[in-house]
């Protein structure tokens, strides 16, 4: 009877403490996740940006030439807490690492953690030395974690090195900060197979606003050139022979916060277009790229296009790119592809009467907007303004190849077509700078 007791007992303390400590076990999240990578301050660097939920050890990254099949390098960076701004404060770590003294033109292998858990092993090719290269950008805006039609095709493409680098301009994910940033992370989780291989390089959208842009600031890495400070919102960087800006036109749409961020941002922009306009600087990268969320330009005329001609307290960005000779413009925001003819002030400026890109005399603008929202897509304009060339809905993305300091090839990918190019332009450009207007 006393044995029985006993076992009976006994059998219970077992199944109490199998009942409680099953109660209490709860998961760590100490692996890395939603990594991506960016250009650093230095062409010489590449930075790798990467979330756990909790707190880890350290925030390391191991990578070597990927010929040797070894980590010869390693390289420590640092955790910061994010606190998101939604009702349940929900929090993680974002880890940044600069991987530093890259050989130029060399394919590394390398994985990213720490003791606590390393992620999956990853490769990236760095950029060749000099100009005299010939860059392929992926361009695109408008990619959302619902309906994102075209990220499959990208993440192949990017995996198979079909790209030197992606450009998002703008809106992400829909929102980073919905459901407490849970949509967020998952969008840096679909991203992942295309942004662990290649830098991807982002501007900020309407999208990225609330709380004071704080996911935005926090997911992603954006240095300019030479620059030890992370801006997100402007930047630019020596690509091959293409010096690329990226601005933030967002600050246009909420002057209810202060105008000062537009007037920062306007020096700035003006300041680096005087330096990339320095002859020796654009002898080396004659071509001036810009990207930014709100088009100057629509299928339809919006002649009050503050971001474009500005206001009594506001500078417009139009007069500013006509006059440094910028080159070439893409946007987003409208979710569709469009091309528009050579315009300034509203005006067509065509090159020649047979080739309106051959020595065009204005920039050339082209809206990128359709990689894939629960936004979906905006519809045709039944009569465009004259200086829409080219329009189409099909979700998709750009291609841009700057085959030297005279051509870029243009090419829009369709997804609806199964990646049909369904339109595709050179540009050509014997001379750049604001002289080429009168050339
Ligand atoms: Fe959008
Ligand atoms: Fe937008």
């Amino acid at each position: 009877m006393f044995s029985k007791l006993l076992i009976f007992f006994i059998g219970f303390i077992v199944l109490t403490i199998e009942v409680n400590s099953a109660e209490s076990w709860k998961p760590v999240y100490i692996q890395p996740e939603q990594l991506h990578i960016s250009l650093g301050e230095q062409p010489t660097e590449i930075v790798a940006t990467w979330t756990t939920m909790e707190k880890t050890s350290d925030s390391i990254c191991h990578y070597g030439e990927e010929s040797k099949q070894s980590f010869d390098y390693s390289s420590r960076g640092y955790q910061q807490k994010f606190i998101d701004g939604g009702p349940k404060k929900r929090h993680m770590y974002i880890h940044r690492v600069y991987m530093k003294n890259l050989q130029p033109d060399t394919r590394y292998i390398y994985h990213c953690g720490s003791e606590n858990g390393w992620s999956e092993l990853f490769f990236f090719k760095t950029f060749p030395k000099g100009n005299e290269w010939q860059p392929r950008f992926v361009i695109y805006g408008d990619l959302g974690n619902d309906n994102a039609q075209t990220m499959s095709m990208l993440q192949e493409e990017i995996q198979l090195g079909h790209h030197d680098l992606v450009t998002h301009v703008g809106d992400f994910a829909y929102d980073m900060h919905t459901d407490n940033a849970l949509v967020g992370d998952e969008f840096m989780r679909q991203i992942q197979p295309i942004a662990a291989y290649v830098p991807y390089q982002v501007m900020a959208g309407n999208h990225e606003r609330d709380y004071n842009y704080s996911n935005y600031n926090h997911r992603f890495t954006m240095h300019s050139q030479g620059e030890k400070e992370i801006n997100n919102h402007f930047w630019s960087y020596n690509i091959g022979p293409v010096h690329l800006i990226a601005i933030n036109t967002d600050f246009w749409e909420h002057i209810q916060y202060g105008t000062h961020m537009i007037e920062n941002q306007f020096k700035w922009l003006e300041q680096d277009l005087k330096r990339a306009n320095e002859p020796e600087n654009r002898k080396k990268q004659p071509w001036i790229i810009t990207m930014g969320h709100h088009p100057l330009y629509y299928q339809a005329t919006r002649p009050d296009n503050k971001i474009r001609i500005g206001n009594e307290q506001l500078p417009g960005l139009e007069p500013l790119l006509y006059k440094y000779g910028v080159d070439l413009s893409f946007w987003a925001h409208d979710h569709i592809y469009t091309r528009f003819l050579p315009v300034y002030n509203e005006k067509i400026f065509n090159g020649t009467r047979q080739d309106p890109y051959f020595n065009p005399k204005s920039p050339v603008h082209i809206i990128t907007g359709s990689a894939g929202c629960r936004e979906f897509v905006t519809p045709v304009h039944s009569n465009p303004n004259p200086y829409t060339a080219y329009v189409s809905n099909d979700y998709g993305y750009t291609y841009m190849t700057v085959l030297n300091e005279t051509h870029i090839q243009l090419r829009q990918i369709s997804r609806n077509q199964m990646g049909k190019i369904i339109d595709e332009f050179m540009l050509v450009k014997e001379k750049h700078g604001p002289e080429a207007w009168l050339y």
